[in-house]
């Protein structure tokens, strides 16, 4: 979604707005924009509407300079992707604001902006009430922070957002309140961003604000106030994502590195946790251990690719640990009055920690009675991990193709080892525990061994190129698995596609199925194997085209309408993880036949922080 670059420096900052903003492009937008003030307070405001490289080209036109300064990308929610919507957002041409966020008492100001205060807008944003607002109370604070203070008490919404005066060039205003915004600490130079990764080319060291801070930053120093109007402290840490933790490393796309980087995702993920066959004590948060032994429900929350993985995981919850587990959409669980269990465990799983949704269902259950949350999450510095009782860092390392991949398997080593935490606490299930941990230490080496299906489901890819929709089956544990494979190929080929549980077949899709429609089936050697072959037969009668993702040689042979792809076979409780690999590489090359936007598909973005 949005993104956010600021910079206070004694330097020309131009260039290290513009590389921020690429560094950011990975988040999914459909504008960007940049102003500058130099020393005398001029200011140079460009916007276009597109990618980053036309934003590029226009500033070379015109070549602004500035010491000063600040830059968006722009993800549109309200009024539609332009330049006039672009931010930075002015006002009495002095000015300047970039937000991410979404005010939702924004008619309402606009109203009175218009009316009692004669303010014209030139936008159709939310955003633009802010810059008004600030402009309007100007008059009656004696400095910028105050006034962006003030402004902010009348704010009802998420805001992550950066202001600057052209009367106080040396200055930018950042304030907090639902939307990430980190402080960058350089030699004589500080910088604001809305992810750590814009500003790694020029600074490691990095505050975290805290939700309601507002801060002042200059050259020389970052003041900041907290939500009552108090002077505070936030630490400042060094941050160990390595500057070219963005690069593709030599690869096409980042989501293929990052299909390649999960065996090591996954080693990174358990050392230390996993530690000769048991669960290292704190793996998921101090005390962990003693408050597993008593629960007897787990309710996890997550959106997407997150939400997928929890459904596996509810397998695995109820046959191993013998207790009930629920999984529900964060937007759908933080709308509603849901039943809590005794004893009830929450889980969040989120890659970003920063999915609005998520996060708004871990504030609404800390209401609920839960005993405890937990948050399975990849980014240390995330609301998600800032705010749950225990952590499970994922260790994936940054993850930039919208289309999640290593955050899936990571997400899923760590669900199971989770299941094996709660069989330790409870002291049951011992055979369960032996096999987990004999079957997770294999699983980084088994990966690299399904990368060989790269070539040929590469060469498969081309039969999907004229497709409109695609189906998905699977059983158990599997039936998540088709879900997760299907949303890749929709997210990046922007072909239809539709996951069913393979029992489900008769009771609709099956009217759907001809030629035009290719079939998917996960079909891993398991106790489910036989009843899955009978529906792959009621499809086939049917004259559809097939694609059968096994892991027995002997269960599938190739025929004309019918394609089978074999691996090696898998432990049964990691099958889940491996059986997804061959469907990235799947959606992957049918995106690269169809010609489209791989790490960045339309209308979609990578951090999802507006419900
Ligand atoms: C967006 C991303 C998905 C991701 C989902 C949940 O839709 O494009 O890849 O699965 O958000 O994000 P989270 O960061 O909470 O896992």
């Amino acid at each position: 979604m949005c993104g956010i670059v600021g910079a206070v420096a004694e330097r020309p900052i131009t260039e290290i707005l513009i590389e921020g903003l690429k560094r950011l492009e990975y988040r999914g937008y459909d504008s960007a924009g940049v102003a500058l003030l130099d020393a005398s307070g001029a200011i140079s405001c460009i916007k276009r509407e597109g990618k980053v490289e036309s934003l590029v080209q226009a500033v070379k036109d015109q070549s602004p300079t500035g010491t000063t300064g600040i830059a968006h990308t722009r993800w549109a929610t309200h009024g539609v992707p332009s330049e006039r919507n672009a931010h930075p957002h002015q006002s009495g041409n002095r000015f300047s604001v970039v937000h991410n966020g979404i005010i939702e008492n924004h008619q309402e100001l606009r109203d009175s902006l218009t009316a009692d205060d004669g303010y014209v807008f030139s936008s159709d944003t939310d955003t633009e009430v802010i810059v008004h607002l600030i402009h309007k109370l100007s008059a009656d604070y004696p400095d910028l922070r105050s006034t962006v203070f003030a402004a902010t008490q009348k704010l009802v919404g998420a805001y992550g957002m950066v202001v600057s005066d052209s009367e106080s060039p040396s200055e930018l205003v950042v304030a907090r309140s639902g939307s990430p915004l980190v402080i960058g600490y350089g030699l004589g130079e500080h910088f604001v961003a809305s992810d750590q990764l814009a500003l790694l080319p020029v600074t490691r060291r990095f505050a975290v604000l805290e939700e309601g801070d507002v801060a002042q930053i200059t050259k020389e120093a970052v003041n900041i106030i907290d939500a009552t109007g108090e002077p505070v402290r936030r630490s400042i840490e060094e941050s160990d994502i390595t500057a070219d933790a963005g690069g593709k490393a030599g690869y096409k796309h980042y989501m293929l590195k990052e299909i390649f980087e999960q065996p090591e995702a996954i080693r990174r993920t358990l050392q230390d946790r996993l530690i000769e066959g048991k669960v290292a004590d704190n793996a998921f948060g101090n005390g962990s251990l003693k408050l597993f032994k008593n629960i007897k429900h787990v309710q996890i929350v997550a959106c997407g690719t997150s939400y997928n993985a929890g459904m596996v995981a509810r397998y695995w919850i109820e046959q191993h640990v013998g207790i009930s587990c629920s999984v529900e959409i964060a937007s759908e669980f933080r709308y509603r009055e849901s039943f809590v269990h005794k004893d009830s465990l929450l889980v969040t799983l989120s890659q970003s920690g920063e999915t609005a949704d998520t996060l708004a269902a871990l504030r609404l259950a800390k209401s609920l009675g839960y005993s405890a949350s937990l948050t399975i999450c990849n980014v240390e510095t995330s609301s998600l991990v800032r705010e749950s009782d225990l952590v499970y860092l994922m260790k994936a390392g940054p993850e930039i193709g919208v289309a999640s991949t290593k955050a899936f398997t990571v997400q899923l080593a760590a669900l199971l080892l989770l299941s094996k935490a709660l069989c330790e606490a409870k002291k049951i299930n011992q055979d369960f525990c032996a096999e987990s941990a004999q079957a997770l230490t294999s699983l980084p080496a088994q990966m690299e061994r399904a990368f060989s299906l790269e070539q040929p489901i590469k060469e498969l890819a081309e039969q999907f190129a004229d497709k409109q929709h695609a189906l998905f089956l699977g059983r158990g544990d599997q039936y998540p698995v088709a879900m997760e494979g299907a949303l890749k190929l929709k997210e990046i080929s922007y072909i239809h596609a539709e996951a069913y549980a393979a029992g489900e077949l008769k009771h609709g899709p099956l009217a759907l199925i001809d030629a035009e429609m290719p079939v998917v089936v996960v079909a891993p050697d398991n106790d489910l194997l036989d009843k899955l072959k009978s529906n792959i037969a009621e499809v086939r009668a049917r004259g559809s085209v097939m694609y059968v993702f096994a892991d027995s040689d002997d269960q599938f042979e190739s025929e004309p309408g019918l394609d089978v792809v074999n691996m090696a076979h898998a432990n049964h409780l990691i099958a889940p993880i491996l059986f997804i690999i061959p469907l990235q590489f799947l959606s992957y090359y049918v995106a690269l036949v169809k010609g489209t936007d791989v790490d960045q598909p339309r209308n979609l973005a990578k951090s999802v922080t507006v419900e």
